[in-house]
């Protein structure tokens, strides 16, 4: 397939990388970006056959199959509007819309014309998530209670992020579309989300968003998916996962600790890792960066989608629920309460919270609360009578 890239930016950059690494049948033709030299210019880096600041001409291009968007948070809309009219098949960077009533507008686009539309949520694809993923799935870790997904760092390199109408909020859109997805997937799509409590603030730049935020997503089975991101993080860039289940955990370092350590002086100078803020003595680099935050993992997934006629594992519909996620922990950061989550066609399961299920029966009298080895070699039974809910103990 023959890709044109909308933007020549930071993300362009990444996507383009990781597409034109390895021998491989999808190919970026062309890149539009409004200023004609950065097109040039990417179009040379990357050895494109065209270039254009003209974005209806990039998508309406007769090469191209399929659009990538890579522009900013207020240009997503009318990118997609694009594609839809000139029918070709859209992948979109995160996070899909600035509110979920502007998502909800891009993927009835895609789904009226008919166009493919993949959600480009590349930390969804990363090698230790997706094996994460498949253990949770095969019931390794039992059922999922919490999970918390961190992403902070000391914030982005370009204006418009900074700006709330243009980006559409602070670290919570930019970072917790991320965390929320993370979390969907490990406490299972089909578990509908319903409320949200949130802690926002903006604690050190001069902005109008929020830079800290901290917030709680109540889904209905029980479990909670907790996000944490953050604008003011110094130090790198702090990407983890945690997932607490009850047979299993799981902890996942994507970032700052994934095995590699090296110490500089520091006369060279030079890159790091994304958003790293150290040239000098011990430093995290990360080796494949575009493999370790899963971008080749994505792009096949989205291509074989297309050419397969498949949903792919990230679609337009999951970047509504984030958004639908987000505007309702934007209320609750202003209300300082729950506040419900409004997703207007919810497609996934009505599951309630059984209650009880969790109860270990140890015999006919008694469920088992605890059993625990002490130093000595005891082992100590903790239980509850099933008729009075006294709490004993005795010793195996
Ligand atoms: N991990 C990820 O998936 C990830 C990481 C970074 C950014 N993003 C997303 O990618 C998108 C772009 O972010 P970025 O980091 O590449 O930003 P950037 O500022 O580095 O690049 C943005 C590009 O859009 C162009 N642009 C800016 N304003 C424009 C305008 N008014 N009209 C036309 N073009 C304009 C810029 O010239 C540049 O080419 C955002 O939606 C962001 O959230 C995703």
């Amino acid at each position: 397939m023959k890709i044109a890239v909308l933007g020549s930016g930071f993300i362009a950059r990444f996507y383009a990388t990781a597409l034109q690494a390895q021998r491989r049948k999808d190919f970026i033709y062309t890149v539009y970006s409004r200023n004609s030299e950065n097109a040039k210019r990417f179009a040379e880096d990357y050895q494109l056959a065209h270039f254009t600041d003209d974005m209806e001409a990039a998508i309406s291009h007769p090469q191209v199959d399929v659009v990538l968007i890579s522009l900013p948070n207020h240009l997503h809309e009318i990118a997609v509007s694009a594609c839809a009219k000139h029918k070709k098949h859209v992948l979109c960077t995160k996070p899909l819309g600035r509110t979920a009533a502007e998502a909800k507008r891009m993927l009835q686009m895609v789904e009226s014309s008919g166009i493919f539309g993949g959600y480009l949520e590349d930390l969804c694809y990363t090698p230790k998530f997706l094996k994460s993923v498949a253990s949770i799935q095969q019931g390794s870790i039992g059922k999922v209670l919490w999970t918390k997904s961190r992403e902070a760092h000391p914030g982005p390199h370009s204006d418009w992020f900074w700006d709330k109408e243009k980006s559409g909020g602070g670290c919570i859109i930019d970072l917790a579309c991320h965390c929320v997805e993370i979390s969907r997937n490990f406490i299972g799509k089909e578990i509908k989300p319903l409320e949200v409590m949130c802690w926002a603030a903006t604690q050190v730049h001069p902005i109008e968003a929020e830079d800290h935020a901290i917030g709680l997503v109540k889904y209905a089975n029980g479990a909670i998916g907790q996000f944490e991101v953050s604008w003011t993080f110094r130090g790198g860039m702090d990407l983890r996962d945690e997932v607490m289940g009850t047979e299993g955990t799981i902890w996942i370092n994507s970032f700052l600790r994934t095995g590699f350590e090296m110490f500089s002086t520091g006369k060279a100078g030079g890159y790091v890792a994304e958003k790293a803020e150290a040239t000098t003595g011990w430093l995290f680099p990360v080796g494949d960066e575009a493999h370790e935050l899963g971008y080749p993992n994505m792009f096949t997934d989205m291509f074989d989608a297309i050419e397969n006629k498949r949903q792919p594992l990230e679609t337009f519909y999951d970047g509504y629920v984030v958004n639908a996620i987000l505007d309702a922990a934007f209320l609750s950061a202003k209300t300082k309460q729950w506040e419900p989550i409004t997703i207007d066609d919810w497609r996934g399961g009505e599951s309630i919270i059984q209650e009880g299920t969790g109860l270990i029966s140890f015999d006919e009298h008694f469920y088992l609360i605890k059993e625990e080895v002490l130093p000595n070699g005891d082992i100590k039974l903790i239980l509850k009578n099933k008729q009075t809910g006294e709490v004993v103990q005795q010793n195996k």
